[in-house]
C-alpha cells in the first residue's frame, strides 16, 4: 500500500528502511522524499515508523501491517419491479366520427 502517493512510496519500502536503521520520519523523507509535495502523508508515515520502531525495539521479526481502509457497506440495489404487460385488445374495431 502506498503511504505517500506523491512520491509513490509504499509501506514495504518504509518498513525496509526502518529495518536498515531509519528511525525518524525526517530520515524517511530524506531517503524517499515523502512529504515534500502535498505533505498529507506525514502523519500516517510518522505513525507507521513509530509502530515499526516499537516492534524493532521489541525484537519482533514481523513488522506491523498498515491498516487497510475501512470497508464501506454498499447497499445492493433493489431488483426492478415485475410488471406484466397490458393485455392486448381482444379485437380491433372502428368508430365513425
Ligand atoms: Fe506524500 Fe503528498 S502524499 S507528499
Amino acid at each position: 500500500m502506498y503511504l505517500c502517493i506523491c512520491k509513490t512510496v509504499s509501506d514495504q519500502q518504509i518498513r525496509q528502511a526502518v529495518s536498515e536503521g531509519v528511525r525518524t520520519v525526517g530520515e524517511v523523507s530524506a531517503r524517499f522524499g515523502v512529504g515534500t509535495e502535498c505533505g498529507k502523508c506525514l502523519d500516517d508515515i510518522r505513525a507507521y515508523v513509530d509502530a515499526c520502531l516499537v516492534d524493532v525495539d521489541a525484537g519482533l521479526a514481523e513488522l506491523p501491517a498498515v491498516p487497510g481502509p475501512t470497508p464501506i457497506a454498499v447497499a445492493k440495489p433493489a431488483p426492478p419491479p415485475v410488471t406484466t404487460p397490458a393485455p392486448a385488445p381482444a379485437a380491433w374495431f372502428a368508430i365513425d366520427l
